[in-house]
């Protein structure tokens, strides 16, 4: 049966005022690839980057800027019409945040060894095994995010989806990654934890978030 999820709902919806949104933001980086290897530049210091892929709305990665000013977030969305919604809840910005409509295959023209960390929250399952490389923990994904680390590798990824946790976990571990945690419970963990917009729904239904932390 062929049924549409509640994120393929909000990418369709069109935002009326997307332009708007998009053309002033004024922490949008319009021009991506312009800055490979430069983005210290962008930040105007060496503090390590963070990056979000599939950011949604921006939930996650804003309450990070505004609580680790001594780390620089840049977040990416395959959508344009999703980012506009992210902009539009968050307007203002903040220093140490820039924002891309990006999609990750195409990340490695975008940043060279510049990257500390990776986040994936609540990324798209892809749950039919012809799907199964279009996964963002696939080895497809992997081998991008391979060009984009600096030194230590660190993935943290949060789920709701067991699918997608296993076979994240098979797919981390046969690429070399040691699991440092994992978790089938992150609200009864101690954790620290800043939820995202698609985590706050889902803990409102009193579902459980699977969580894992990777590095290589
Ligand atoms: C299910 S939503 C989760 C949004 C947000 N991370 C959260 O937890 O609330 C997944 C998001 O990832 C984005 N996405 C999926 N594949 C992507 C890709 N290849 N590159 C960039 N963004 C992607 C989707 O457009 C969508 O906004």
């Amino acid at each position: 049966m062929f049924y549409l999820e509640s994120s393929d709902i909000m990418r369709l919806r069109n935002l009326k005022d997307k332009d708007f949104w998009l053309q002033n933001c004024s922490y949008l980086i319009q021009d991506p690839y312009h800055y490979q290897g430069k983005w210290s530049e962008v930040f105007l210091n060496n503090h390590p980057i963070h990056l979000e892929i599939g950011m949604g709305k921006g939930d996650f990665i804003y309450e990070m800027a505004r609580s680790h000013p001594e780390i620089n977030f840049v977040g990416i969305e395959k959508y344009s019409n999703v980012l506009a919604r992210a902009i539009k809840k968050y307007p203002e910005g903040l220093p140490n945040l820039r924002i891309i409509c990006l999609d990750a295959l195409k990340l490695e023209q975008v940043f060279a060894k510049e990257i500390t960390t990776i986040y994936l929250n609540f990324s798209d399952p892809w749950p039919k095994k012809r799907n199964q490389d279009r996964r963002l923990t696939s080895k497809v994904f992997l081998h991008i995010y391979d060009s984009l680390f600096q030194g230590k590798k660190e993935i943290i990824m949060k789920t709701d989806n067991l699918g997608l946790f296993a076979s994240s976990l098979v797919s981390l571990s046969q690429y070399g990654y040691l699991l440092e945690e994992v978790c089938l419970n992150l609200a009864n963990s101690d954790i620290p934890n800043v939820m995202s917009e698609y985590e706050k729904k889902f803990v409102k239904l009193g579902v459980k978030i699977n969580y894992l932390k990777a590095f290589k």
